[in-house]
C-alpha cells in the first residue's frame, strides 16, 4: 500500500455525502445473567448516524461498549431497546449483510488453512466467480503485505499478520460499509500506517468506515467524525476538526533564527500579549516518522525477515477509477498538509494568543528586515519549514512505493 496518499483535511469536504448509511436511535444494550438479572449495561441510550463516505470512529476506553456497538450494528447482538438501519433496513437483512465487510476484535479464521485458502473460503461465501475470487485474493494478498507467506497456515501468523489476513478478508467482497475492530491492534508502525492510508483509500471511493479503537492518534489520522464513550453512553461527538481546534492560540513555525531576529518578533509579540502566555520550543520528528525511516533503511539494506512485508498499493478493485492521480502528487499534497507535514527538528515553534491579522503582516516584515533576512537566499533555504520536510519524506516514501 502506499504509505500516504491522501490529504484527509481537503478530503472530507468532497466525499461528505448526505445518505445516512447507518442510523442508530435509543440504542440499549443491557447483558443479563443465568437468572436475567443485569449484569453489564453495555450501550446505554445511544444516537448517532453515519454518513456515506465517513470514517467514523467509536473510541474510549477498555470495556466502554465499542465493541458491543460494533456487534449491535452487524446484527450479531440483539439491542436490549433503540433502533439501528444499515442501508435503510435491519442489520439482519441478508442483502445488507452482503453489503458489509468486518474486521472483529479478536481473529477467528481456521488455523489450518493458508492465506490463499483462507480468501478463497470468503470469496466463495460471497459467491464471487473464480477468475474475480483470484484476482481479488492477488490483489489483496499484495495489498496487505503477505504474498510471500501465502503458504504457511493462518495459525502460525503473529498478530499482526493475523490482522492483516483479518482485513484482506473484510474485503474480499467489495463492501459498501467497512466496520474494523480495532484494526491497528498488534501491527507494526508500518502496518498502521498502511492501515490507515487502506481507510482514507476506501473513504474516497465512497466506501463508508466505521472504526473502534484506544489508539487516538490512529483515529486522529483518519477519522472524520468520533464519538466518545464512557461507560456505555456518549459522552462527545463531533467532527475531529471542531474538538481538535484551539481557535484561542496559534502556531508560528520557522527555520532556525538567530537570537536578533527572535527578540524583534518578540517584541512585537509582547506589545499584544503577556510574556507569560507566549511560548517558544523545538519542535522534534515525531516517533512514527522516525520509525518509518530506520525500517526503510534497513529494508535497504535488504535485511531479511519472516514476517510481514510491507504492503504494496491498495487493490485496484479498491481504488476504483476515482483514485487515478498520480500516487507522488497525493502524498505531496498531504505531507504539505498542516496537519500532517511534520516541522524540522531544529526549527522553533512560538505558540501564542491568537494575534490579528495586521500584527502577523509586522511580524513578517520584522523578519525581513532584519540583515540576515535581508539577503537573498539559496531557493531551498526559503522553503517553508515543513514543505522540506515534506520533501525528505517523499524520497523516502517513493522508495517504498517501488
Ligand atoms: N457477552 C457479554 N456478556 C457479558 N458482558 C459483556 C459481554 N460482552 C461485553 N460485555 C460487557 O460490556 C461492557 C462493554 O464491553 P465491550 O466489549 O463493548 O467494550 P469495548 O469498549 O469494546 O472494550 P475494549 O476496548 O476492551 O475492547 C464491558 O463491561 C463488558 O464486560
Ligand atoms: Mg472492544
Amino acid at each position: 500500500m502506499p504509505v500516504a496518499e491522501l490529504n484527509p483535511q481537503s478530503e472530507i469536504g468532497n466525499r461528505k455525502s448526505e445518505e445516512v448509511v447507518v442510523s442508530v436511535r435509543g440504542l440499549t444494550k443491557v447483558f443479563k445473567d443465568f437468572w436475567n438479572r443485569p449484569k453489564a449495561r453495555a450501550v446505554d441510550n445511544v444516537d448517532f448516524d453515519v454518513r456515506r463516505g465517513e470514517v467514523f470512529g467509536l473510541l474510549g476506553p477498555n470495556g466502554s461498549g465499542k465493541s458491543t456497538t460494533v456487534k449491535l450494528l452487524l446484527g450479531l447482538l440483539n439491542p436490549t431497546r433503540g433502533q439501528i438501519e444499515v442501508f435503510g433496513h435491519s442489520p439482519r437483512h441478508v442483502q445488507t449483510k452482503s453489503r458489509i465487510g468486518y474486521l472483529p476484535e479478536e481473529s477467528y479464521l481456521y488455523r489450518y488453512l493458508n492465506s490463499r485458502e483462507t480468501l478463497n473460503f470468503f470469496g466463495n461465501l460471497f459467491h464471487l466467480g473464480k477468475e474475480e475470487r483470484d484476482s481479488r485474493i492477488e490483489q489483496l494478498l499484495e495489498m496487505v503485505g503477505l504474498s510471500q507467506v501465502y503458504m504457511r497456515s493462518v495459525g502460525e501468523f503473529s498478530k499482526g499478520m493475523q490482522r492483516r489476513i483479518g482485513l484482506a478478508q473484510a474485503l474480499i467482497n467489495d463492501p459498501d460499509l467497512v466496520i474494523l475492530d480495532e484494526p491497528t491492534s498488534g501491527l507494526d508502525p508500518i502496518g498502521c500506517r498502511e492501515v490507515k492510508d487502506l481507510i482514507l483509500a476506501l473513504a474516497r471511493r465512497g466506501k463508508t468506515v466505521i472504526l473502534s479503537s484506544h489508539l487516538l492518534s490512529d483515529v486522529e489520522d483518519v477519522c472524520d467524525r468520533v464519538v466518545i464513550y464512557y461507560g456505555g453512553k456518549i459522552q462527545a461527538m463531533g467532527a475531529l476538526k471542531e474538538l481538535l481546534s484551539t481557535p484561542d492560540a496559534i502556531r508560528i513555525t520557522t527555520p532556525a533564527l538567530s537570537r536578533e531576529t527572535m527578540e524583534r518578533v518578540l517584541e512585537i509579540i509582547r506589545q499584544d500579549v503577556a510574556a507569560d502566555k507566549v511560548r517558544i520550543d523545538t519542535p522534534t520528528q515525531n516517533l512514527e516518522s522516525y520509525f518509518l525511516d530506520v525500517v526503510q533503511k534497513a529494508r535497504r539494506a535488504a535485511a531479511e525477515t519472516s514476517g510481514a512485508t510491507s504492503g504494496a498499493r491498495v487493490a485496484a478493485y479498491l481504488r476504483g477509477g476515482a483514485e487515478e492521480r498520480p500516487p507522488a502528487e497525493k502524498i505531496l499534497e498531504r505531507l504539505t498538509s498542516p496537519q500532517a507535514a511534520q516541522p524540522k527538528p531544529a526549527a522553533p515553534v512560538a505558540t501564542v494568543p491568537k494575534v490579528d491579522d495586521k500584527k502577523l503582516e509586522a511580524l513578517t516584515k520584522a523578519a525581513e528586515s532584519t540583515p540576515s533576512a535581508g539577503k537573498p537566499k539559496p531557493a531551498a533555504e526559503e522553503k517553508p519549514v515543513d514543505l522540506s520536510k515534506a520533501d525528505e519524506k517523499l524520497s523516502s516514501l517513493l522508495g517504498k512505493l517501488k
